[in-house]
């Protein structure tokens, strides 16, 4: 399948993992920087190259579009590509609001093409055994959860400082990682109640920290830490508690330590196992791997525009209810304007 990708940042990880499938070949390309796009053109000797996304459209033989532009851009890039008869591998956030999100779920309905959203954590191999683990049973019945992105956005302003623009807030751009995470893991939380401040990146027009507490239906509680001015290096440090025992899993750590009532019974004492995994966070090849796989089957995928629509709804729950100083609820108030289209 010949594949085009707007975006070549993020978007020649995605480049690289298609160029590694057996199945796809890149034949386009599209950044509005021209030094950019000469430079990806050459270095991979891509066929065609574009500074208009519109261009690639109009390629019949292009199957499968990866949208890797900044965040503002995902709706319109996925909705032309979706009508242009193209699957789409769209990057996350799905976007920046649920205006956007809905546009996106009815692109897709109408052209009965496949779309991921590149909820990337979801192939973490930290975060991948952490859920075979949980799912077995290992540490029982969850009760609480909890995880932060923590990133240093003084050095990740992105090209032309688009990050910086106050219609991106950082819960939703980065958080969405964390809040992806744990509605995969735990499943839709009901209620939020959010917290923000703005203490580290005074110059930013946006929060630069935020933390979401959450309630599920099945009486897990949980939260989620936000904070791009933070002075440490990237993580996703995440726990997960249960009757049975616990996880700590960090995407950026060599194990993941587990704890479990058959280790307590050893030795009397709480200690952990670690178990190692490969440190891959941004694991993208397996995500297009999977993708290209369900295009070849014919088989749903999983990360859905739903799906990246539910994880950018409960970010805007959390954001509602910090500038409101109200509990919202998510089931009610936002996921009833897309569960039924
Ligand atoms: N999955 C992840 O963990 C992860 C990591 C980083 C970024 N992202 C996402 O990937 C997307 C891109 O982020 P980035 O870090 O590569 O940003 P970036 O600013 O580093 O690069 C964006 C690229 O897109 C180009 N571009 C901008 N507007 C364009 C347009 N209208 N048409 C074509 N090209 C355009 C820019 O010239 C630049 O080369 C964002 O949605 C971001 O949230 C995801």
């Amino acid at each position: 399948m010949k594949v085009g990708i707007i975006g070549l940042r993020m978007g020649r990880a995605h480049l690289i993992g298609y160029l590694q499938n057996p199945h796809t070949e890149v034949y386009g390309i599209c950044d509005i920087d021209e030094n950019t796009l000469k430079k990806v053109k050459e270095e991979y000797n891509i066929p065609f190259a574009t500074t208009d996304y519109r261009d690639l459209m109009q390629i019949k033989d292009i199957e499968i579009i990866s949208v890797a532009s900044p965040d503002y851009f995902h709706k319109e890039h996925s909705v032309s590509a979706l009508l242009s008869g193209k699957h789409v591998l769209c990057e996350k956030p799905l976007a920046l609001n649920l205006e956007d999100c809905i546009e996106i779920i009815k692109a897709v309905k109408k052209s009965g093409k496949k779309f991921m959203i590149g909820q990337v954590c979801r192939f973490a191999p930290g975060f991948v055994l952490t859920k075979e683990i949980i799912d077995s049973g290992e540490i029982g019945e969850l009760f609480f959860v909890e995880s932060e992105y923590a990133h240093d956005y003084r050095v990740a302003e992105g090209v032309g400082k688009w990050r910086k623009d106050p219609r991106r807030e950082p819960f939703i751009g980065g958080g969405c990682h964390a809040v992806d995470l744990i509605r995969w893991i735990a499943g839709d939380p009901i209620e939020t109640f959010g917290y923000a401040n703005h203490k580290c990146l005074i110059d930013w027009p946006v929060n630069d920290a935020t933390i979401g507490i959450y309630k599920f239906e099945n009486d897990i509680i949980g939260k989620v830490f936000c904070s791009i001015g933070c002075i440490r290096p990237y993580t996703m440090r995440s726990v997960f508690y249960g009757t049975k025992g616990t996880i700590i899993s960090d995407n950026t750590s060599d194990h993941i330590l587990l704890c479990s009532t058959r280790y307590f019974k050893i030795k009397s004492e709480y200690n952990f196992v670690k178990i190692p995994v490969s440190i891959s966070h941004h694991n993208v090849s397996a995500e297009i791997n999977y993708f290209v796989e369900k295009i070849i089957k014919d088989e749903k995928v999983e990360m859905d525009a739903i799906e990246g629509t539910k994880t950018v709804a409960v970010c805007l729950g959390t954001i509602i209810s910090a500038r409101e100083n109200r509990k919202v609820n998510i089931k009610k108030e936002l996921f009833s304007q897309f569960l039924d289209i």
